[in-house]
């Protein structure tokens, strides 16, 4: 080939390079590209190979000639790398990215409110500790010794029955249960703190009852306990009645009635005004005019013994009574089964 016929050569080699760089869209069809262009077989090396048929002079024009092409294709393909390069990252970032705005809480979303039974257990601490109680806490899977046979409540006696239990499968065989009310906290802090104690220990305890106006299989209560010395039984109905006044509104009324319990002796249970119906009657206190809060007693002698206090110097009292009962009480809410429901309408109320 002459001179010419291979400086025409190169000459529509870059023209045609320019085009085809231009119109790459993926960097896979530029590496193909690069490789018919500046690769070992590629156009320009095919005018390289001629190279050496041409005498020195005519060489080094054809030479210099190709080194500028090359040069240029390969500024073409460099370009076209960046820009491809760009583009497909801008493209993967775009398909990779998420949509985090549905975790944005904007105002006029709502953001919930405490839930009414954590507000009323709020209250019901507030006023225990304006009486000067202080706000203890148990766990809510108990041992069976906590829950029940310190508490008096030896393994054949009926209130074990009275209370259907939630055995867990956790150590021996029903040893470990969810506790069925919060006194077994009274033995936590009985056996950790000396006397005299001034507590109160809110909480959720579990019953396998089926749920119906005034019962659901969980329920929350609040226990309280004094032990010091020379409690009495007056100290006991003045404190439920101060409660009771302080809580419900001072024109409410309260009773305590005989009642049975193992773990106090004697034993009352605490009823108030059922405020559904102002004490007519209704379905939610059975037709009795009155709503059982719950039971309270004087500490009986073997619990002290059982948590190693000496019933000769040391006497007390204690109460437990349900939470969600106080708040269904206080609001005149027909059916203890809203607060489970998570109805928004129900619960954005309070
Ligand atoms: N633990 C009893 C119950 O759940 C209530 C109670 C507490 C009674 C403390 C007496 C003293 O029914």
């Amino acid at each position: 080939m002459t001179v010419d016929e291979l400086l025409a050569q190169l000459d529509g080699i870059l023209k045609r390079a320019e085009g085809h760089f231009a119109e790459v869209t993926k960097v896979t069809d530029l590496r193909e590209l690069e490789l018919g262009y500046i690769g070992k077989k590629g156009f320009l090396a095919e005018v390289s190979s001629e190279l050496r048929n041409l005498d020195p002079e005519a060489r080094k024009v054809v030479g210099e000639a190709l080194n500028l092409v090359r040069s240029k294709v390969v500024g073409y393909s460099e370009g076209a790398r960046g820009v491809l390069v760009a583009k497909e990252t801008e493209e993967r970032i775009a398909s990779e990215a998420q949509d985090l705005s549905e975790f944005l809480v904007r105002k006029t979303d709502g953001i919930g409110s405490i839930h009414l039974i954590s507000q009323t257990r709020a209250e019901l601490e507030d006023v225990f500790v304006g009486m000067g109680f202080v706000v203890e806490d148990g766990p809510e899977a108990e041992s069976e010794w906590n829950n029940f046979e310190a508490l008096n409540i030896p393994q054949h006696h009926p209130a074990r029955a009275s209370q259907d239990s939630f055995f867990l499968e956790f150590g021996s065989a029903n040893s470990v249960l969810l506790r069925t009310h919060t006194s077994p906290t009274q033995i936590r802090v009985m056996s950790t703190q000396p006397p005299p104690i001034y507590a109160v220990m809110p909480g959720r305890v579990y019953r396998r009852d089926t749920a119906d106006a005034r019962h659901t299989p969980a329920f929350h209560q609040i226990e309280g306990l004094v032990i010091d010395k020379g409690i009495n039984f007056a100290h006991l109905a003045g404190t439920i009645d101060t409660f009771t006044k302080a809580y419900f509104g001072p024109n409410k009324t309260s009773r305590l009635r005989p009642a049975y319990f193992p773990f106090t002796e004697p034993s009352a249970e605490f009823e108030i005004t059922c405020t559904i119906c102002n004490g007519i009657g209704c379905r939610t206190c059975s037709n009795t005019g009155w709503i059982e809060l719950g039971g309270c007693g004087m500490v009986h002698p073997n619990v002290l013994v059982s948590v190693g206090l000496d019933p000769e110097e040391w006497s007390g009292f204690a109460f437990g009574f349900g939470i969600d009962r106080c708040a269904q009480m206080k609001h005149a809410i027909s059916d203890a089964r809203v607060y489970l429901d998570n109805d928004i309408r129900f619960l954005s109320q309070f």
